[in-house]
């Protein structure tokens, strides 16, 4: 298929964008993408690529925007329940950590997960993903952490390699059994990190070996956080994952400074996430690094906060920088990723250029995908969006409507509803 008109083809072509580079669209006016068997074959004019390649069936994108297709870096997609009742309780002054120290937040969808059936949480998950494509999101890094014992950790895990074998998404799995203490260890953190450490993580790794089929292993995650996990509990968690082989990602500075950042940078940690309380001595440390720094800036909307995270200094410092969307049923119940490009426009101070490569090339490189998605290049999965506008900055500029006109993944095109007109 030829996709020819549009107005604005933008490649993000290059791998990463690091520090000041953020931001390089590869704009072509005019442009045209060749797919082919699900890739990208040639990128380039539009009576440039007409020409060279007269037979192939066409598509008239009508003079608006063609880009790759939205990489959701941070999402918590599978759980069971709502936490609406919390929601009103913040409002009226409650805290997210008061909450959770009461037994609430994380620990109240734990209890709603753990007794729902695996059926369930397909059945409740699968809307939420739909929704995310829907707007944009063609491949999305997707959670564990509300099962908090090994039974329903791995039933989410299993629910969600049969959502990403179901498609038309891909999903980037993450073991997020450190997303907080189960009530059932309270008090007894320490026993809670050294039985997830020496046990589960061993159990992970040959259960990912019989279940997920040839796919590389899954991200080890850590709420590294005031009422979660300390920084030693969160080191002795990420240390045994990556003698594992396991790659590993961190929460961290989401509330309060407890050195997570630190860590992730000297264990190698493929991305930190959050870095809302991060300091000058740890944005240098992380920029010296391959450690992709993932903001997410729906969190400190969702919760009313004054602070987001520094992203101007990380790139000041020369870092990696991508935008997530932390879709989740605590802090950002959101599945519109370019609304947290909005935010990142508003409140990390990003250019609309930006915010869509810290949205595609960059957040590929926070799951470790950069090679196959992320931008418009030859030889690539051919995932794109076409918008129903003519020019990129309308992205961040709008928010709150899908802007999606159509998902294109894997060369197949999904129709959206759309903006009813142009
Ligand atoms: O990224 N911070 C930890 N995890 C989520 C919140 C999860 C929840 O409240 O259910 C986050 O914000
Ligand atoms: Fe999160």
């Amino acid at each position: 298929m030829l996709i020819h008109s549009a107005s604005q083809v933008l490649t993000l072509a290059g791998g990463p964008q690091r520090g000041d580079a953020l931001g390089r669209l590869g704009l072509i006016e005019d442009g045209a993408v060749l797919l082919r068997d699900g890739r990208i074959v040639a990128v380039g004019g539009s009576a440039e690529l007409r020409a060279a390649y007269p037979g192939e069936e066409q598509l008239d994108a009508g003079g608006r925007v063609l880009m790759p297709g939205f990489v959701d870096a941070h999402a918590h997609p599978i759980w069971a329940g709502d936490r609406a009742a919390e929601f009103e309780q913040r409002l009226q002054g409650k805290s997210y950590l008061e909450i959770l120290e009461a037994g609430g937040g994380i620990l109240s969808t734990v209890r709603a997960t753990r007794g729902a059936s695996p059926e369930q949480l397909i059945a409740q998950t699968r809307p939420r993903l739909a929704a995310m494509f829907a707007h944009g999101s063609t491949t999305i890094e997707a959670k564990s952490g509300y099962g908090l014992d090994l039974e329903t950790e791995l039933r989410m895990l299993a629910a969600l390699l049969r959502l990403d074998d179901e498609g038309p998404w891909d999903l980037a799995i993450t073991f997020l059994g450190a997303h907080a203490i189960p009530a059932e260890f309270k008090g007894r953190a320490d026993d809670y990190v050294a039985e997830l450490s020496a046990n589960w993580l061993p159990e992970l790794h040959s259960w990912w070996g019989q279940h997920a089929s040839g796919r590389p292993l899954p991200f080890v995650d850590v709420f590294c956080e005031t009422g979660a996990f300390s920084l030693a509990q969160s080191r002795r968690i990420l240390e045994a994952a990556k003698a594992l082989g396991f790659p590993l990602k961190i929460h961290a500075d989401e509330f309060d400074n407890l050195g997570g950042t630190g860590v992730a940078v000297e264990l190698g940690a493929v991305s930190a996430d959050h870095l809302v309380a991060t300091s000058a001595e740890e944005i240098a440390a992380l920029a010296a690094s391959d450690t992709v720094a993932v903001a997410l800036p729906a969190t400190p909307f969702a919760l009313s906060e004054a602070h987001y995270t520094p992203a101007r200094r990380i790139l000041e410092a020369g870092g990696l920088l991508a935008v997530g969307g932390d879709l989740n049923p605590g802090t950002a119940w959101c599945e519109n990723l370019q609304f947290s490009l909005a935010l990142a426009c508003r409140y990390l101070k990003l250019t609309p250029a930006e915010a869509i490569a810290a949205t595609t090339i960059n957040a590929a490189a926070a799951i470790q995908r950069q090679e196959q998605l992320g931008s418009i290049e030859p030889g690539k999965q051919a995932d794109l969006l076409l918008l129903d506008v003519s020019d990129y900055r309308q992205l961040g500029y709008r928010f709150g409507t899908n802007l999606v006109r159509n998902v294109i993944k894997k060369g197949a095109l999904h129709v959206h509803s759309g903006y009813p007109g142009q």
